[in-house]
């Protein structure tokens, strides 16, 4: 079993020791992967932009049509009595919502974990992905159904690669397994439609920074061929923020470098992510250099 990270767990509103975090064989959501969830990154006891999480954890429960018995607030409420209870700092804090089984209610179940830790050298010279055929069902939602992005990202994995982008039946890019991916190309950027992947809560963010910054983007479609024309490659997530792509499968990414683009979102969003965790900006920064030895 693994070790629990944390002295308690939340379940549907009551604080239990982390020991008691079970769930039953019969419980037919295991089957059927009838449940929705959200990863937040908690930092310096802040749990980042908890409220557009707990919004999205709604979003896909309605996508599947999965009663949840509480509102927005409640549950926010739950996160924040956890993570000061448990004095929380660092972790990559699970919800996971299990639909109804038989006559009893839908199981949210608050978990806090470890937060990944990517190489800090990705974040200065780039990174290399592979891609995997294959979609999730339901894209738009945060399904319990994960088997895809496991798949994809365990090859990934065996690959020596950080990240899976899964190719859909027309031969283009649509999400990575735990990631939104972005190119730019002629100084535009690109990110494969809405309705196609899980909107990020990243992505959105790095959407609304590019604008304020003057750069053109938009979504469209990523055919796998149109990679060996783009300058410069990203993908962003909760736990990796924006990490530089150089290389997918066999086809290096514009010049290989970490291009201006993709080096000025990195800065932007660094710095709001600092001050939204009050730390002091440019700190990430800086020691993700340090850490490269730059
Ligand atoms: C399939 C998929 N796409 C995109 C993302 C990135 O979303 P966010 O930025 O909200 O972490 C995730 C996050 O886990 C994901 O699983």
């Amino acid at each position: 079993m693994a070790v629990p990270f944390s002295a308690h767990i939340v379940l549907n509103g009551r604080l239990l020791p982390s020991e008691q975090a079970h769930i039953s064989v019969y419980n037919q959501a295991l089957f059927t992967s009838f449940g929705v969830y959200e990863s937040i990154q908690v930092d310096n006891g802040v749990s980042f932009h908890l409220d557009d999480h707990v919004d999205r954890l709604f979003q896909s429960a309605h996508y599947i049509q999965l009663p949840i018995e509480y509102d927005r607030q409640t549950i926010q409420g739950w996160v924040e009595e956890l993570v000061e209870t448990d004095a929380l700092q660092e972790s990559l804090l699970r919800i996971l919502m299990f639909g109804p089984n038989g006559d009893e209610d839908t199981l949210v179940y608050i978990l806090p974990g470890p937060l990944p830790h990517y190489d800090p050298t990705c974040y200065v010279r780039g990174t290399n992905a592979i891609t995997f055929e294959g979609s999730r069902p339901i894209p738009q939602a945060k399904t319990l159904n994960t088997l895809v992005n496991y798949l994809a990202i365990r090859r990934a994995r065996q690959k020596g690669a950080h990240e899976a982008f899964l190719v859909d039946e027309h031969d283009c890019l649509t999400e990575g397994s735990r990631s939104n991916l972005f190119v730019v190309a002629g100084g535009h950027i690109t990110t494969p439609p809405a309705e196609q992947v899980l909107s990020g809560i990243t992505r959105d963010l790095v959407w609304r920074m590019a604008q304020a910054r003057g750069f053109e983007i938009r979504e469209a479609t990523v055919p796998r061929a149109s990679l060996a024309s783009v300058d410069e490659m990203f993908d962003t997530s909760t736990s990796m923020h924006i990490i530089p792509i150089n290389q997918v499968d066999e086809q290096i990414i514009g010049e290989g470098e970490v291009g201006p683009v993709t080096r000025a979102l990195i800065e932007e969003f660094e710095s709001y992510y600092a001050r939204v965790v009050r730390r002091q900006p440019a700190e990430a920064l800086r020691s993700l250099h340090a850490a490269a030895g730059e």
